[in-house]
């Protein structure tokens, strides 16, 4: 058990604005009591935050307008007062140009909801890709007790006896239907059968590998990301939650008391035994730095090459979330990496990760593989350098084609997303087999907002071929769901004169991933040359929220936070309380 001091209900935050000897307090009392709270209902409790991203634009989260009563039940049964705060819910597919240009708008929006108001502690409710980074980034910066409840993964999809898993299903789908192999009709079963209950993806996309790298960082009830969203114990697992922040207000246990360079280890670690998204490369270096510890890309590929891929999931693997929970889920999965993971890590709960596990067990070994019986050799993300990617770049090799892995092949080159619409599909495109599809402005600030375009589609003549994976390169990101010898994350990008900027049509590029390297096969005059030509683009955005992430994003190696929000180690990045007056 933590032995953090008590607080007392005099040093609760909420106190300065309802307990403090002002005339203001008065009118927040007053306020209250408008609402129909007399003072013994809230002063001296834990006031407690649920930020909550439902939205009716948010398939994933649709049971979090019912779900967050649950929460609220435990809040009061505990002691706590609650209130419900909306934030911006980012439903991942409908958010254009892509969800991750408003991450940092999440992450600012949570820090400031729990900085401007009077409150103790705060319940966490995402779950959809970038809900999960941003609430966690904003709570992280705010270092208040927070604690997360993750949405939880839908059902398996179903479509006549045949189990469909999100994303994957869909390409595979739209893949037959422009190949002529699929009618009208049967897309149209698919798409009413793939994404059948509330809850996130249920592949091992960046919802599943985000809600699982929170649990694992010690922001929920260990192994709440695991729940299915529909299941009974996921209603159970948000009252529990409530109940807790109450108890975590008092103990005073802040992010900043369990996150550690050790806990982004075991975050790192589990993404990787879970065959994750290669968005976590990015959103967990984000966090790091936020909570000021130094974290490089590199210590992804050093972990690749220690942890086994356990998690039979799709895409790479088998099964889906649901067959994940029923064989233990995250805390079955933590258990069995044994020494892999530093256990004495704090959590939420006040305990460590290693008490939290300490009884879980695999109930089926053909979902959570043996460590001995890894799903292909070790090592699912690969970080790359070399001339075309001179800060780095992400590939994760086991949803790629071994046969691929050492590739020469000649550019065919998109400027952007517009030009791959119109050209990919065309006829007249000079491509073969062994080209190599580049895709330009597809990044933080080319796309803008960093859009999971990196699985840039078969050309349709290759399709018709038979034609399944090429080794294609972008400063894009690509969706967890998606598949091939996708060479993501370019860093610098293209839009600020990154070399993918330089990259022509029938360049020859390679890539070696025994060598970790990605190179334009062209010499250093002639690079220096097109660097000497290169016009710099226009930005996109004049004015508003769209300029202050054109002008203060950073590159996918350094986790695409704004500048101004990452904590620097050694200075104290902490804002003070606003003054009792
Ligand atoms: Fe919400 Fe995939 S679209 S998790």
């Amino acid at each position: 058990m933590s032995t953090l001091k008590r607080k007392t209900p005099e040093e609760l935050r909420s106190y300065r604005w309802f307990g403090a000897p002002v005339f203001r307090s008065l009118g927040h009392r007053a306020r209250m009591a408008q609402q129909g709270y007399a003072r013994e209902d809230y002063m001296g409790k834990p006031v407690i935050a649920i930020i909550n991203t439902w939205s009716e634009i948010n398939p994933c989260h649709t049971h979090f307008k019912d779900r967050a009563e649950w929460v609220k039940r435990g809040i009061l049964q505990a002691g706590g007062f609650p209130i419900e705060l909306p934030a911006m819910s980012l439903g991942e597919p409908y958010v254009r140009p892509a969800a991750m240009l408003y991450r940092n708008m999440l992450a600012m929006e949570t820090e400031e909801l729990l900085r401007s108001h009077p409150i103790d502690g705060a319940v966490l409710m995402g779950g959809c890709d970038k809900t999960t980074p941003g609430l966690i980034l904003g709570a992280i910066s705010m270092n208040i007790p927070a604690i997360y409840v993750p949405a939880g993964p839908s059902l398996r999809g179903d479509n006549k006896g045949k189990t469909l898993g999100s994303g994957t299903d869909l390409f595979t789908s739209w893949y037959k239907y422009k190949a002529g192999e699929f009618s009208e009709l049967q897309l149209e079963e698919v798409e009413n059968g793939i994404s059948r209950s509330a809850g996130t993806c249920m592949t091992m996309g960046t919802a599943s590998t985000m809600m699982s790298v929170a649990d694992t960082l010690g922001f929920s009830l260990t192994g709440a990301s695991s729940i299915v969203a529909p299941d009974s114990r996921h209603a159970i697992m948000a009252e529990r939650t409530g109940r807790r922040i109450v108890d975590m207000v008092w103990e005073d246990l802040k992010p900043s008391d369990f996150l550690t360079a050790s806990s982004f280890d075991n975050a790192i670690t589990t993404a990787l035994a879970l065959g994750g998204s290669t968005n976590a490369v990015v959103h967990i270096i984000a966090m790091a730095r936020r909570a000021g510890i130094p974290l490089s890309v590199d210590r992804f590929d050093q972990l690749s090459s220690e942890v086994p891929h356990l998690a039979n999931i799709r895409p790479a693997g088998k099964y889906l979330m649901e067959d994940f929970y029923y064989a233990g889920g995250l805390r079955a999965m933590l258990k069995r990496l044994g020494s892999l993971i530093d256990t004495s890590q704090l959590t939420v709960s006040g305990k460590t990760l290693g008490e939290n596990i300490a009884d879980a067990e695999v109930y089926n070994d053909d979902v959570i593989l043996p460590l001995d019986q890894p799903l292909g050799e070790l090592g699912s993300l690969v970080i790359l350098r070399g001339n075309l990617a001179p800060k780095s770049a992400v590939l994760k090799i086991h949803a790629a084609d071994k046969a691929l892995r050492e590739h020469i092949g000649s550019a065919v080159v998109f400027e952007n997303v517009e030009e791959l619409q119109r050209l990919i599909d065309s006829p007249e495109l000079q491509v073969d087999k062994d080209s190599v599809l580049v895709l330009k402005n597809a990044g933080p600030l080319g796309a803008p907002g960093f859009p999971e375009w990196g699985q840039i589609p078969i050309p349709k003549k290759l399709l018709e071929k038979g034609v399944k994976d090429m080794v294609r390169i972008s400063d894009s990101r690509m969706s967890g769901t998606s598949f091939g010898t996708c060479i993501l994350h370019v860093a610098p990008e293209s839009f600020i004169g990154g070399p993918l900027a330089l990259v022509r049509n029938g360049d020859l590029i390679e890539l070696s991933v025994s060598k970790r390297e990605v190179n334009l096969l062209i010499s250093e005059q002639e690079m220096a040359q097109r660097q000497a030509d290169w016009v710099a683009p226009k930005p996109y955005y004049p004015r508003g929220y769209g300029r202050m992430f054109a002008e203060h994003v950073t590159q996918a190696d350094e986790g695409c936070d704004f500048d101004y929000l990452e904590t620097i180690p050694g200075k104290d990045g902490l804002i003070p309380e606003p003054p009792i007056q």
